[in-house]
């Protein structure tokens, strides 16, 4: 079966942590392309300042508030979405958080609040979006996870432990939605100059990318159908080779990495 890639006479699309970073400028850069895309986060007040900032552009953006940890607020959004703006035909799953990790090496909180948003907050989103495309066998469906979700980092394992579990969920997703006629995407990216990268990151981020950067690479990502949307390449590839080495020379690398980044970082991965 062909896969099929969404464009804004398939419907509207619906994006997931979209008050501020990469969401918001995703939203803006679909409504660039002539997309209705409905908007969601839990600060209201802010979905309706993007929305603002789509007036007089091709497409349009409409705020749905919603907390992705909540599964019947998340079936409401959709519902609500579907009932006045039609059906979904684009789902880009972004929500997320970078936990502060206050006891080292494992704080058992952070990792609670990551795998609740990260994790668990993906697949609340996912569900009632999912079961909607199922009935329709039509659907797009992108997830943010991170470049850090490849293998153990240092610096708290919360984050990239979230991470690498919603990569495991797209991958196995992407098998049993291909027969549906429901492509899956996932987004692994480094780093983005964001709430979260500015609040968290306190050392130099290496090949920080501005937001709307980032938002056009996703968007064209979603145009161009491939499973893994990723960039910066030239911190994907080596990421990618490190993970494939022995455990002796990987936790070397990174090591060495650990070091460089020290002092004063509290653990938000890309
Ligand atoms: N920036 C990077 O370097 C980087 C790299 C790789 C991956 N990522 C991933 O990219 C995604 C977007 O992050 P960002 O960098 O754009 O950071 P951001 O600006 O902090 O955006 C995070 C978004 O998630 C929303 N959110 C958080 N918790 C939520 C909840 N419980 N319910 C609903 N919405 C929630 C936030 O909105 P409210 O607070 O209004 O709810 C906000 O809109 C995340 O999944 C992040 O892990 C980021």
């Amino acid at each position: 079966m062909s896969l099929p890639r969404m464009q804004p006479k398939d419907g509207v699309a619906w994006i997931t942590g979209a008050s501020s970073g990469i969401g918001a400028a995703v939203a803006l850069e679909l409504a660039r392309r002539g997309w209705t895309v409905a908007i969601t986060a839990r600060r209201l007040e802010l979905l309706e300042a993007i929305a603002e900032r789509a007036v007089g552009l091709p497409g349009r953006i409409v705020a749905h508030a919603g907390d992705v940890t909540d599964a019947d607020a998340m079936r409401t959004v959709v519902d609500g979405i579907e009932h006045v703006h039609g059906p979904i035909a684009l789902a880009f799953i972004n929500a997320g958080m970078a936990p502060y990790s206050k006891d080292a090496p494992l704080d058992l909180g952070a990792l609670d609040r990551a795998i609740e948003v990260n994790l668990l907050g993906v697949a609340r989103s996912l569900f009632p979006v999912l079961e909607r495309m199922k009935a329709r066998q039509r659907g797009q469906i992108a997830v943010t996870a991170s470049v850090a979700g490849y293998g153990g980092l240092p610096g708290g394992p919360a984050y990239g432990t979230s991470k690498a579990a919603a990569i495991h969920l797209c991958q196995a997703l992407k098998l049993d939605c291909d027969p549906l006629g429901i492509r899956v995407q996932v987004v692994n990216n480094g780093f983005v100059d964001t709430e979260m990268t500015r609040r968290h990151n306190r050392y130099k981020m290496p090949l920080l990318m501005p937001a709307e950067e980032a938002a056009r690479r996703v968007v064209d990502g979603f145009a161009r159908g491939g499973f893994e949307i990723v960039f910066p390449r030239r911190m994907v590839w080596p990421l990618k080779l490190i993970n494939l080495l022995p455990y002796p020379l990987y936790f070397a690398l990174m090591q060495r990495f650990a070091n460089r980044r020290r002092p004063g970082s509290p653990g938000a991965d890309p």
